[in-house]
């Protein structure tokens, strides 16, 4: 099979035509089944309609310059399914199962693979399907996991940075869900993210609750200069992200000094004046900050569009993920 070459319809609105299954008997995960992508049957009691008890990941595998089909870190996201699971008391799926799943659905959808800069995005989902609506203090004993597969291009357009409204009210999330990536955090973030579009043009919202800088509904958030790369310590109120991960070792590879520690909303101002700021996410990749919107006014990152240190580190991840350059700390797994 080779590595289509159609370029990538919008960002996850085409499935690949197979997809990964595996469902647990008290508890237990069996084996995973490839199948043609399609509904899955589910009763409508089920615990995860009810009582959120659901999940998910997001992942690349992405078409290598040697014609081979790479995953990205497939090791790390399932890990964090299972901090997710955990956390939702759902049954935690083994990482050699969920990182098994993952290289046979890609070897299953090798044609469904799009050209560079697109990417199979691969998404895990873990339903709690117990039937009973009775069990709104009780966990799910019994679970689905499935895999979807989804050529896509750039989630980014990349004709200029993004514009990010600084929220200092409202929290992305509870304290409680920082760390789990379910639906209930994206559902929070959408009417503030939908108001700062309406009302200030906005593509994204920068959560800053008491000026606590965070991150965006859907990224990990960077400040960056020649000599620098700074972003929040890891702590359980937001999502500790693959590519942040990623882009602060090979910023220490390359020389930059990286601080790991609290963010204010003043200096986050102050540094766009001279500095570069990016959002840092599977689907962004590296994506460059244009302006941020506080307290009614507009204040633009540089000239508004991509700087050099943002360009260098995201070329950096691309190239290890596309083959192009080594990959010295065995993110990329071929299939
Ligand atoms: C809330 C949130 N933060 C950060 C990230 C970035 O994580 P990753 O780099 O692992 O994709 C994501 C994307 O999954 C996200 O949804």
């Amino acid at each position: 099979m080779s590595v289509s070459t159609t370029p990538a319809p919008a960002f996850g609105t085409v499935m690949a035509s197979r997809m990964a299954l595996a469902t647990t008997d008290d508890g237990v995960f069996g084996a995973v089944e490839v199948v043609p992508t399609g509904p899955v049957e589910l009763h409508p009691a089920a615990h995860a309609l009810h009582y959120g008890s659901a999940c998910f990941e997001g992942l690349k595998a992405h078409p290598g310059v040697d014609g081979k089909v790479r995953l990205f870190r497939p090791q790390r996201h399932a890990e964090r399914l299972g901090v997710s699971a955990e956390l939702l008391s759902l049954p935690v799926p083994p990482v050699e199962l969920v990182t098994g799943a993952l290289r046979e659905l890609v070897a299953a959808n090798l044609d469904d693979v799009p050209p560079a800069p697109g990417a199979l995005y691969l998404r895990p989902v873990l339903l709690g399907v117990d039937p009973n609506i009775g069990a709104a203090a009780a966990p799910s004993t019994e679970a689905l996991l499935y895999v979807l597969a989804s050529p896509v291009g750039d989630y980014f357009r990349g004709d200029g940075g993004l514009t990010l409204a600084i929220e200092t009210e409202l929290p992305r999330t509870t304290p409680q869900f920082g760390q789990v990536k379910c639906g209930a955090n994206y559902a929070m973030a959408l009417g503030v993210t939908r108001r700062a579009r309406a009302e200030h043009g906005a593509d994204q919202v920068l959560f800053a609750p008491g000026g606590d800088v965070q991150e965006t509904g859907a990224a990990n958030f960077l400040l960056l200069d020649d000599r620098r790369v700074v972003t929040k310590a890891l702590d359980p109120s937001f999502l500790h992200g693959v590519t942040r991960d990623s882009i602060l070792t090979l910023a220490r590879d390359l020389g930059y000094e990286v601080e790991e520690r609290d963010l204010g909303i003043e200096e986050v101002l102050d540094w766009a004046r001279t500095g570069e700021a990016a959002l840092a996410g599977t689907a962004a990749v590296l994506a460059p900050v244009g302006a941020f919107v506080h307290g009614g006014r507009r204040h633009p990152v540089g000239d508004g569009s991509m700087g050099p240190n943002t360009a260098r580190l995201r070329e950096a991840l691309l190239a290890i993920q596309r083959g192009e350059a080594a990959d010295p700390h065995d993110w990329t797994q071929p299939v």
